[in-house]
């Protein structure tokens, strides 16, 4: 009979002790593909042992890339001649391999990417990124599932507004400019940190960049670029998975290795609702003594609170004292997991992108399932404010964006375990 692993939680300890944080996977997976800009040897360190990473280097193997990963080591050897095609089973399994395309229609001139299409957060566009380089000069179809982009004469530079700071436009659009001829501006550019990141690896390969972290980007394209070595930033959402973990379980915890300004917004909320936070250099420490207070929390592009946090979000309003109205402005389906929740004994109501949460005192322990990395993270948090026993299923989709996550809550003293289960089947 097939098996497939749960993560049981239960509920009534208090988070304390110190975390370790690693590299982040939104930024790993996008250096991975800016290696893909030059011939050689490029290595990215400070990459997470997560599935999206071990999907990402099939990618660039099957681009005609040599890969490695070791020890949290990505080495990157890159062909003069990348290929050109991304096949939907991988795209499938990595929504983010999409970043190929601005790298590849850079290096290459053509490029077939499978479409991605929708996922349980959402259906995730792709307009900007295809609009943004038809304005750098590519011809771009659609077809069975492709899309096809071509610039046989090479991308020029070009003035680029987006509708909204995408982070995978920006991303695209950006890895494309910096061999594009001539000058690109991007306006309305996202302003993540690990927008930022990929930044500082281009321009140590020799890209001229100007304004990382605004929403102006200034690229000037070069003819070359040359393979580096990079140490990813550190992951802010998992350090403030930690920190909304610390505040709902009333515990004590240290963070290692993110930035607490990366978290600004989201730590102030944690003070709101009556936790002591104590920033530091790349660390720091959230201490919650009493029940939390509800806090109002929307969800916006960086620096505003992070969509990937919009489920500790609820599950800190789930158990406040008072009522919280949370609001998710990036993601259509992020709601998708409010179900679990509520079988979880969550008193949550959502109207559009719009929830009303009325804490309560106690959460009710249930076997629930993960819906999505974020989602999942939140329901094994909420299940440490749970009485009894909680076993989320589904939980590779945790695995895709939480290293050593049991090992981690055992260690801040969680009763929680990974155990394997027959699946069940049906006969007909
Ligand atoms: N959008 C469009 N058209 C486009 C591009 C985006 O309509 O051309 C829409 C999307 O449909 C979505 C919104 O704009 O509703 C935001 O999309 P964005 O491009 O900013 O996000 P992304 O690049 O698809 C990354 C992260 C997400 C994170 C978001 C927002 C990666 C691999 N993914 O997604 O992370 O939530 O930015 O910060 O970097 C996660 O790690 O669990 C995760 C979902």
């Amino acid at each position: 009979m097939a098996r497939v692993d749960v993560i049981r939680v239960k509920g009534g300890t208090a988070l304390t002790g110190e975390v370790g944080v690693g590299g982040a996977k939104n930024s790993a997976l996008k250096l991975m593909a800016v290696a893909l800009l030059a011939q050689g040897r490029s290595v990215v360190d400070n990459v997470p042992r997560i599935t999206d990473i071990a999907i990402m280097a099939e990618v660039l193997r099957r681009l005609g890339c040599q890969v490695t990963l070791d020890g949290g080591e990505a080495t990157i050897d890159v062909p003069a001649e990348p290929g050109s095609e991304a096949d939907y089973d991988l795209v499938r399994r990595l929504r983010a391999s999409i970043c190929v395309l601005g790298p590849l229609l850079a290096r290459r001139g053509y490029v077939r990417v499978a479409l991605p299409g929708g996922d349980m957060i959402g259906s995730r566009g792709l307009d900007m990124h295809v609009s943004g380089l038809a304005r750098m000069g590519a011809e771009i179809s659609g077809e069975h599932g492709f899309v096809i982009a071509s610039a046989p004469h090479g991308l020029r530079g070009s003035k680029i507004w987006l509708d909204f700071p995408s982070v995978g436009a920006t991303e695209n659009l950006l890895m494309a400019a910096v061999l594009a001829k001539g000058t690109t501006e991007i306006d309305n550019a996202a302003r993540e940190p690990e927008i930022v990141d990929i930044c500082e690896m281009l321009t140590d390969m020799g890209a001229h960049i100007e304004g990382a972290g605004s929403s102006t980007l200034v690229i000037e394209g070069v003819d070359e670029l040359r393979p580096v070595r990079h140490t990813t930033v550190g992951d802010r959402i998992v350090g403030g998975t930690w920190a909304f973990a610390a505040a709902m379980t009333r515990g004590d915890v240290t963070v290692q290795g993110v930035r607490p300004e990366f978290l600004d917004i989201a730590l102030d909320k944690l003070v709101t609702a009556g936790a002591t936070v104590e920033p530091g250099d790349n660390q720091f420490r959230v201490r919650m003594d009493d029940r939390p207070k509800a806090v109002d929390i929307v969800t916006l592009p960086y620096p505003g609170f992070a969509t990937d946090l919009l489920p500790m979000a609820l599950g800190l309003a789930s158990v406040a004292e008072g009522s919280s109205l949370i609001t998710e402005n990036i993601f259509d389906g992020r709601f998708m997991f409010v179900n679990e929740m509520v079988r979880l004994g969550a008193d949550i109501r959502t109207d559009g992108h719009h929830a009303v949460v009325n804490g309560r005192a106690r959460l009710s322990g249930a076997p629930v399932r993960a819906t999505d990395i974020r989602a999942g993270a939140g329901l094994v948090i909420a299940g440490l404010c749970a009485d009894g026993v909680t076993e989320v299923g589904e939980v590779h989709h945790i695995d895709r964006g939480y290293p050593d996550f049991v090992a981690d809550l055992a260690n801040l003293g969680a009763e929680v375990e990974r155990a394997d289960v027959p699946e069940p089947t049906f006969d007909f």
